[in-house]
């Protein structure tokens, strides 16, 4: 096999397909190659030069999607072969940044202030920290309040109060853990602190000794009663706590009570805490690892952009394609193939839906209370050439300094031709409540009523290009998070990513339970009938959208919430030149585009919008990034799609995985280490097909190779196994020993039966598949006559998720 791998790859290039036809090409992981981590991305042959403008590489999918019909099994070989060699060329541009990534109380990212700071003056609280001179003045006011007259124990009240200024507050203060301590974990084994009174004793015994008897009014000790710690102080001395001089002394009962709740929290370890000087994260561990490969099954012929769980709790998921089709199909048992009744379909929209390139049906999320109240909601794209509902107010208008006249021609020409902001994006409710039986619950709906309940949000767009379109309720808020892209249009011509004005280029944060007045959305200019949460970031600031949430980004495809942790939410960012990003987003934060692709500066090559200099902004770098069209290396074209992280109980190597790939195949395995220490490592990860793959996997009889061609999403079901949404079909990840592979990290346990799932964690409410189970048996379900296997449908949802958001 390798051998014909070689032979292949001897081709001359000269030979080989010009670009349109290189980038038909599957592909496949280099599974094959002896050497482990060669490392390839760019995956999509075709040279730089050949290129000529991106656009034409953006067009490349359209193309592509027309000819992979006629498309032969030795093209194919060919453009594997050099995509083998530009694998070899390109050995490490696979780039690991390990910036640190902290996190402020606020959930903000920390950030420089020109200004000294009063009160905590340590000078790394002002070079990436988490105080404004405002905040500053509280943390001043808070000591000032607790009236501490003896110096020494003052000076480490003061360090502790101060500590809200790290630049990692939010793992000190707990908030990574849903807690919302007054003081952060103190640590119990070192300290640096310079006011230590006994030396060789940890910075929680120094805290004890400064201060047990000194008196405090308003302490921030007592009552401390912190969540989910235990020896909680003794209660007498709570209930009498009036009577007391709020010393420590009076509130706990010892030093070792007091340190067993100031420590550190379990589940951050035991180097996350404060130890009297400004906190740094602990190095990895250097014996980490990643798995080599992972092991998939074929489980679905058909292309989907979303697979998301049912709630109801039973093994169904709501599975939608480009078109504008969501079924609900049965989610098999291990070694079975995915089910669903192509002609009862759960909601068809594909007749409104624009299906071409880049525009179509892109999200779609149940409500949280779905489980009563039925709501679900869905975001494509529409064109009011074909659908009269389709216009709304365009994203091209005077507040954002554009002209929609500009769009009709020359280098700002959009893709509406004379007829600017065509293409719409859209964000529509619907409801399964009534459409059976009105009095059934949402969870027994086989259907949904196909009359849309109302309109959450339309938005004329510029460019027929990056709309991203991603919906998400957060785990903690229960807002709807919405993926705006720049618009479209190389380099961002008005600067919509960067412009607090405009909806382009962010991530917005909606209510959806609380809808606006008619006054309201006049008043704010809203897009439709939502409301912006107060707390959102720039809510009440004049020149800038309430709506959003975070900015600076350029076409987000796929973010995802850590189930586990679910303050980390993470996004890719499909770049334009060089540069495809993850980035953990935060609240109010600037990604950087289009000032900065990845981590360097971008240079746009028209700019009738204006610019915004790097200086004004305090953008936030990705946390992984990897690199394409490097003209020397051959690059080729590369887009990525953002993953989620593994909690998958079949394979226990891929656990607390944040995976992700690149649209044309590469896919990767992330991880913090250690965690909350804000350094990400990656790892290319080749996939195999299982022995039992109830689908066939594989292009050719013999290889272990599965046929993904282009990975267009991901998705988990509800038991948190792991799916890739391919082009060719659904895979989901199964165990390593189905691929004769050996893994032998051990899964932490479940919890038990009936204890509650842990918060924000939508997939572990049901009982996951009770580890390992390859199904030896490959035949089909008994009900396959359900089963969904239309070739010629497949090659019709390829031809527009082809090209797909570059
Ligand atoms: C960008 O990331 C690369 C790779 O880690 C690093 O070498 C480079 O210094 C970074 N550049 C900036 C401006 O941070
Ligand atoms: C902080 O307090 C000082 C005086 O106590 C005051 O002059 C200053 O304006 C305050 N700063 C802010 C940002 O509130
Ligand atoms: C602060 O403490 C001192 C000494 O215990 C006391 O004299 C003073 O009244 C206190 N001030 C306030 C505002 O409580
Ligand atoms: C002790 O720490 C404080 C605050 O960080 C600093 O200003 C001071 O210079 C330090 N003193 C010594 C002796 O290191
Ligand atoms: C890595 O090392 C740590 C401590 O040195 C140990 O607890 C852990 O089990 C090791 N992990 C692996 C995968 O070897
Ligand atoms: C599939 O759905 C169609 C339309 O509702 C229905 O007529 C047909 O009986 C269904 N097929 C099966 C096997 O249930
Ligand atoms: C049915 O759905 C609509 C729209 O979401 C909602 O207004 C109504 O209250 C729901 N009815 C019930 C019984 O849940
Ligand atoms: C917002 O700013 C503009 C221009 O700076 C100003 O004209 C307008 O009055 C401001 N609006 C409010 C509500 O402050
Ligand atoms: C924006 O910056 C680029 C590069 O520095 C420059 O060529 C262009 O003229 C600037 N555009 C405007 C409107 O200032
Ligand atoms: C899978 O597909 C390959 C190539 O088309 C074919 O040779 C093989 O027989 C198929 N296997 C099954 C089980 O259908
Ligand atoms: C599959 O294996 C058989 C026997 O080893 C071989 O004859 C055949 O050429 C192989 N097929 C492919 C496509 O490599």
């Amino acid at each position: 096999m390798l051998s014909s791998w070689w032979s292949a790859a001897m081709t001359p290039p000269s030979t080989l397909s010009p670009f349109t036809e290189a980038c038909l090409f599957v592909c496949l992981p280099a599974v094959l190659w002896s050497r482990p981590r060669l490392g390839s991305c760019s995956v999509c042959v075709g040279r730089a030069s050949e290129l000529g403008e991106r656009t034409k590489a953006e067009s490349c999918g359209g193309i592509s999607s027309r000819r992979r019909g006629s498309m032969t099994r030795e093209l194919r070989r060919l453009s594997r072969a050099r995509r083998w060699i530009s694998g070899l060329l390109t050995l490490s541009c696979l780039v690991d940044l390990a910036s640190a990534y902290p996190l402020c109380t606020s959930m903000e990212a920390p950030v420089k202030y020109s200004q000294n700071l009063g009160f905590c003056t340590a000078t790394e609280y002002r070079d990436k920290g988490c105080c404004s001179p405002r905040e500053d003045n509280r943390t001043k006011m808070t000591f000032d309040s607790m009236n501490i007259t003896d110096a020494n124990c003052a000076a480490i009240v003061k360090q502790i109060l101060c500590a809200k200024c790290d630049a990692f507050s939010a793992t000190l203060f707990g908030h990574m853990n849903q807690e919302n301590r007054k003081i952060p974990y103190l640590c119990t084994k070192s300290s640096k602190s310079n006011l230590t009174t006994t030396t060789g004793q940890s910075y929680c015994q120094d805290v004890w000794e400064a201060c047990a008897s000194v008196p405090m009014k308003n302490s921030i000790f007592a009552p401390v009663l912190l969540p989910g710690t235990s020896p909680s102080p003794s209660s007498s001395s709570n209930r009498n706590l009036a009577a007391q001089d709020g010393s420590l002394g009076s509130v706990f009962k010892s030093k070792d009570q007091f340190c067993a709740v100031m420590g550190p929290s379990a589940s951050a370890g035991d180097e996350f805490c404060f130890d009297g000087a400004p906190f740094s994260a602990p190095p990895a561990p250097s014996n980490f690892t990643f798995p080599q490969d992972i092991c998939v099954e074929k489980v679905g012929e058909d292309a989907y952009l979303n697979l998301v769980p049912f709630p109801d709790g039973s093994n169904r998921a709501a599975v939608s394609n480009q078109a504008g089709t969501v079924w609900l199909a049965t989610i098999p048992e291990p070694g079975k193939a995915m089910v669903y009744n192509i002609s009862a379909p759960f909601l068809d929209i594909s007749d409104r839906v624009t299906n071409e390139n880049e525009l179509g049906f892109l999200g779609f999320a149940f409500h949280p209370d779905f489980k009563t109240n039925g709501r679900f909601f869905v975001s494509y794209n529409c064109d009011k050439q074909k659908w009269a509902d389709c216009g709304g107010t365009c994203a091209c208008n005077k507040e954002t300094n554009c002209n929609p006249s500009d769009l009709r021609s020359g280098q700002l020409g959009g893709d509406g031709g004379t007829n600017p902001c065509r293409y719409s994006s859209i964000i529509a409710e619907y409801t399964v409540n009534s459409s059976v039986d009105p009095s059934a619950s949402p969870l027994k709906a086989e259907v949904a009523n196909p009359l849309e309940v109302r309109r959450i949000f339309t938005m004329a767009l510029p460019y027929s290009t990056h709309h991203a379109g991603g919906l998400l309720f957060g785990p903690l808020d229960n807002y709807l998070y919405y993926m705006l892209g720049d618009g479209g249009n190389t380099g961002d011509p008005f600067n919509f990513a960067q412009n607090k004005k405009s909806l382009l280029g962010k991530i917005l944060r909606l209510d959806v339970d609380n809808l606006p007045s008619a006054t309201q959305i006049t008043d704010q200019g809203l897009w439709g009938e939502y409301t912006a949460p107060k707390d959102n970031p720039f809510f009440g600031q004049n020149g800038s959208r309430p709506e959003i949430w975070a900015l600076g980004l350029r076409n987000p495809w796929r973010c995802t919430f850590d189930s586990q942790n679910p303050t980390y939410m993470y996004c890719g960012d499909i770049g334009q030149e060089r540069v495809q990003e993850v980035n953990l987003i935060s609240k109010g934060g600037n990604y950087g585009w289009r000032i900065f692709e990845g981590n360097s500066t971008y240079v746009p090559p028209i700019s009738p919008g204006g610019n915004t200099s790097a200086r004004s902004v305090q953008a936030i770098f990705p946390i992984l990034q990897y690199v394409h069209d490097q003209p020397e290396l051959m690059g080729g074209p590369s887009a990525i799609t953002g993953g989620y992280v593994s909690y998958s109980r079949e394979d226990p190597c891929l656990y607390g995985k944040y995976v992700y790939a690149d649209l044309f195949g590469t896919m990767w395995a992330s991880s913090e280490v250690p965690k909350y220490s804000g350094n990400f490592r990656s790892s290319q990860i080749n996939y195999l097909c299982s022995a039992s793959s109830p689908l066939n996997c594989t292009l050719e009889g013999n290889s272990t190779s599965p046929e993904l061609q282009e990975i267009l999403s991901f998705g988990l079901d509800k038991s948190a196994n792991f799916y890739i949404l391919a082009s060719n079909g659904v895979y989901r990840v199964v165990h390593p020993q189905n691929c004769g592979r050996v893994c032998t990290e051990v899964l932490p346990a479940l919890p038990p039966i009936g204890a509650p799932a842990p918060s924000g964690s939508p997939s572990s409410t049901g009982a996951s598949s009770p580890g390992p189970a390859p199904a030896q048996n490959s035949a089909r379900s008994s009900r396959s006559q359900f089963l969904h296997i239309s070739f010629a449908l497949t090659l019709a949802a390829l031809g527009s998720a082809l090209g797909f958001i570059l």
